[in-house]
This record gives C-alpha cells, sequence and structure tokens, in this order.
C-alpha cells in the first residue's frame, strides 16, 4: 500500500497539478467574501499541494485575499508545509515571509496568508474550524474517508454556508498500456483494497466522488463534476513505479491466505516494471474532482 510520505506526495504533485479540473474554479469567483477576504479550510492538506495549486487560481476567479487553514494528523508531513511553500514561492517569484506562526504569500495583486495545524479529522471533526460561508476544499482524500464521516461532514459544511472543492479523488478506472491478461484482476483487488478502512471507517475508495455529489445534492447544493485523470506517459517512470509498487502491495494484501497469489501478482509487477524500463508503459488513473456549491 503506498504510504503518504513527503516523497509520495512530491512525486504525485505534477501529476496532480496536470489533472486538476481548473475550469471548475472559476465558479468559486461568485462566493460572497466579508472584508478580510476568502476564508479556506484545506482538509487533509500533507505538505500543502493544495493550497500551492488552487490559491493562484483562486486569485484569478477574484479572490485577491485569502486566509488560508490547512489542517493534517501527520506532523512530519505539515513540518514539510512551509519549506515546500517557501521553495515554490520563490520559484514563482512571489514573496513568502513568515507571519504570525503561518506564512504570508503576496504576488503583485493577491495575499494567501497560510496558518497550520495538526488535528486527527477522523477523531475530531467536530473540532474542525469551518470558515462561515467560506471554501472547504481536500485534494486527494475523499477515497480514504467513510460514508457516516463525509456525510457528517457535510451536514456540517452546509449548515455553515461552506462552499466545497474536493479534488482528485481515485475513481476505479485504471488504463495500463501495454494490456497484460492480469491487469484487471490486480486493479479489482486494488480496489477492493480501496474501500477498506484507512482510519475512518470503510473507505469510499473509487465511490467517492459519487457519493459526495449525490449527497451535496441532496443537501441542496449545486453540484459539479469533472474527470481529474492521470495521464501517466513513459516519462513518468518514477511516478509510475511507486504506483505500481502501491498496486502490487495492495493486492498482495487482499489476497492473503491465496498460496501462491502473491507469485502470479510479482509477475504481473515484473513485467509492467519492464515496459517501464522500455520506455512503453502509460497509465491511466482515473480521478474525479467535484464542486458543490451552497
Ligand atoms: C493522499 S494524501 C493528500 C495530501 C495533500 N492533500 C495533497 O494533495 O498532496 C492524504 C492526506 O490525508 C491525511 N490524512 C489521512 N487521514 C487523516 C486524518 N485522520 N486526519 C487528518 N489528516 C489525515 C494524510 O496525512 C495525508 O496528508
Amino acid at each position: 500500500m503506498l504510504e503518504l510520505t513527503d516523497d509520495w506526495l512530491a512525486l504525485r504533485a505534477p501529476a496532480d497539478s496536470a489533472a486538476r479540473a481548473d475550469q471548475l474554479v472559476a465558479s468559486l469567483g461568485g462566493l460572497p467574501t466579508g472584508q478580510g477576504g476568502l476564508e479556506v479550510l484545506d482538509l487533509g492538506c500533507g505538505t500543502g499541494a493544495n493550497l500551492r495549486h488552487l490559491a493562484p487560481l483562486l486569485a484569478g476567479a477574484g479572490h485577491v485575499q485569502q486566509h488560508w487553514t490547512c489542517v493534517d494528523h501527520d506532523r512530519g508531513l505539515l513540518a514539510r508545509l512551509p519549506p515546500r511553500t517557501r521553495a515554490w514561492a520563490e520559484a514563482q517569484d512571489l514573496a513568502c515571509t513568515e507571519a504570525g506562526g503561518g506564512l504570508d504569500v503576496r504576488a503583485g495583486d493577491w495575499r494567501a496568508e497560510v496558518a497550520w495545524t495538526t488535528l486527527d479529522l477522523a477523531a475530531e471533526l467536530q473540532r474542525l474550524p469551518l470558515p462561515a460561508r467560506g471554501l472547504v476544499t481536500a485534494s486527494a482524500l475523499l477515497d480514504l474517508v467513510s460514508e457516516p464521516w463525509l456525510a457528517a461532514l457535510l451536514w456540517r459544511c452546509r449548515a455553515a454556508g461552506c462552499a466545497l472543492l474536493l479534488a482528485l479523488s481515485y475513481d476505479g478506472r485504471c488504463a495500463l498500456t501495454p494490456a497484460h491478461a492480469c491487469d484487471a484482476q490486480v486493479i479489482a483487488l486494488v480496489n477492493r483494497h480501496q474501500r477498506s478502512d484507512k482510519g475512518f471507517g470503510p473507505a469510499l475508495g473509487p465511490t467517492a466522488a459519487a457519493t459526495a455529489g449525490r449527497r451535496c445534492g441532496a443537501l441542496g447544493y449545486l453540484v459539479q463534476a469533472a474527470p481529474s485523470d492521470w495521464h501517466l506517459g513513459p516519462d513518468m517512470t518514477g511516478l509510475q513505479r511507486a504506483l505500481l509498487a502501491g498496486w502490487r502491495d495492495a493486492a498482495v494484501q487482499i489476497v492473503t491466505g491465496d498460496a501462491g497469489a502473491a507469485d502470479w501478482i510479482d509477475d504481473w509487477q515484473g513485467v509492467r516494471e519492464a515496459s517501464i524500463g522500455a520506455g512503453e508503459s502509460r497509465l491511466l488513473v482515473g480521478h474525479m474532482d467535484l464542486l458543490a456549491l451552497p
């Protein structure tokens, strides 16, 4: 199973950025903001990739004053948020200074104040500082959570008048080139693993975006969804290798007890690794982005 390390998040960030359905962000331009600007809460922020992707786009949609609160339960990942954000700002020619224990990112015509805090979303949902009439966002989180947890989150967001932008939820679609006879079997095992408990109860896995869309609609939200698939070409060897290793481990965990099963999964991984080495491997990994406006 893929471990949520700084290295893994850094490896996937370019594919995530290229995949995201950024056209959805324009619809957030109409969100009313108070004098202080747009309040944004980023759930499961990791090292801050969602912040770095979204802040300039929100600015482009008219939110030139933003106040971000980024939450995660992993202190190690949170500790990487400031240096990664400073490095990103420098590369983008943005000013980034420390202010009040957080960061202050400034471009010529927009500004984002960034704070972060440790919080276990599974155990401490009631403590979440929801921004009234602001934006609640998450990237690559939704497939980890359970349906009761999601229902409780959405209900609280609706009551607080929050908009939601839930990006990059894995939806179970995978296409592997060149094809191998065992691809479908491995992906089916991976998708079963996706439904196992990731700390929130039985995970929504590939059903996450559809479930969130349905539940948001039932709460009266205006919902838009768009695919945000990864298209990993032969040049993305590092991410392809890490993903295959994660798929292999997930599949093996599901078939434990079936003697010999690991052998065919390892053989499958060996063939796919050879395709990567030969510069022939392409992977499509299906994701969905979801926007819900109150
Ligand atoms: C796949 S990573 C995505 C990170 C980041 N949003 C990004 O796009 O790079 C999922 C994140 O959810 C966080 N997470 C998982 N379970 C959590 C929990 N119970 N409470 C808070 N954060 C959690 C992980 O620590 C990790 O940072």
